[in-house]
């Protein structure tokens, strides 16, 4: 009887409980009214009396532990058990996904609309020397742009460098490095010293657009920007030129659109004028060729530049330009298209 006692204990800590049917399972088969243990006690009545005190205690340690582990095992196990525990009739937990900056969004859209009328991507440095930044584009020695007021410059070791202030520095780079025909348009982010406010940042963005060829005219530059302007604020924009000055064009004009809250009517967001301003260009002036090693009385061309935040703001009305790069999750969060 002891070494069937101590078969019995070896077994019952190794079977295993996993659900509630094996724990009864259990319990019925050590417990039942006609379980293991019962049968122990019968056969227990008729041990001898020298053998009893022993095998009494043996019983009883043996009642135990089938008890402990039961108790253990109906509590814990089958708490924990997977199955009783999960609804899989919940809603699943979804992942977030992030969404591109307003800024991409539409640095994409102005790629996509040029790209699709023949208009390669160019970039230049963020730090630019001052013959890309200024002298290259016909700025006299002491336009105000050079100043210290307008333009980050960055001192001692690097002297005559500064940040560039507009994108036209790549116009350069490019037309000193390719050949006419020349049709490219490069965004980047630019840098100017100014106190940041709703209105006015120290950096922004800008896509310059340049197109070099022989026969190139005021009307295919204003053909161009009919054609961006309509694929970006819809098919009812009109746009509108303005003469206005840049050193590196001649003549150089600013463009307006037709506002895209009001359509021409007039409403807050255009003053009450029907327009928006949203870039400057113009014909590259002939100095601005020679400078670059393009032959002026072989070819012309024309420039235009615009600030990405300006179209973003315009299509998103987005009015605060810090919003642009402060990284507030409530704001990105609506760019999810
Ligand atoms: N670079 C000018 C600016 O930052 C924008 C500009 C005006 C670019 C006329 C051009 C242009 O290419 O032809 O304000």
């Amino acid at each position: 009887m002891r070494e069937r006692i101590e078969k019995v204990e070896r077994e019952i800590t190794e079977i295993v409980i996993a659900n509630k049917q094996d724990a009864e399972a259990f319990r019925i088969l050590y417990l039942g009214s006609k379980g293991v243990l019962k049968s122990f006690y019968q056969e227990f009545r008729a041990v001898g009396a020298d053998e009893k005190k022993e095998l009494g205690q043996r019983l009883n340690e043996l009642k135990l532990k089938i008890e402990e582990k039961l108790s253990k095992i109906t509590w814990e196990e089958t708490e924990n058990n997977v199955a009783t525990k999960i609804d899989f009739t919940r809603p699943g937990r979804s992942t977030q996904i992030g969404s591109l900056h307003p800024l991409t969004l539409i640095r994409n859209e102005l790629i996509h609309v040029f790209s699709k009328i023949g208009f390669s991507i160019s970039e230049g440095p963020e730090i630019e020397d001052d013959w890309h930044n200024f002298s290259a584009l016909n700025f006299a020695p002491d336009h105000p742009a050079r100043d210290m007021q307008d333009t980050f410059f960055i001192d001692s070791m690097m002297e005559g460098f500064s940040l560039r202030t507009h994108t036209s520095s790549v116009q350069v780079r490019v037309m000193e490095n390719e050949k006419p025909p020349i049709r490219t348009i490069s965004p980047g982010r630019v840098y100017r010293n100014e106190a940041i406010s709703a209105r006015a940042h120290c950096f922004f963005h800008q896509i310059e657009g340049l197109y070099i060829d022989k026969n190139v005219s005021f009307a295919d530059l204003k053909q161009t920007l009919d054609y961006f302007a309509k694929s970006i604020f819809g098919g009812d924009a009109k746009i509108r030129l303005r003469p206005s000055y840049f050193p590196f064009t001649e003549p150089s004009a600013e463009v307006d659109v037709s506002c895209t809250l009001c359509h021409g009517g007039g409403c807050g967001v255009c003053k009450h004028t029907g327009w928006l301003e949203i870039l400057g260009c113009g014909m590259v002036d002939p100095n601005v060729l020679d400078s670059c090693g393009i032959d002026s009385t072989i070819y012309s061309g024309f420039a235009f530049g615009m600030g990405i935040e300006r179209i973003a703001q315009l299509k998103y009305r987005v009015t605060d330009l810090r919003l642009y790069s402060e990284n507030d999750i409530r704001f990105l969060n609506q760019f999810h298209f």
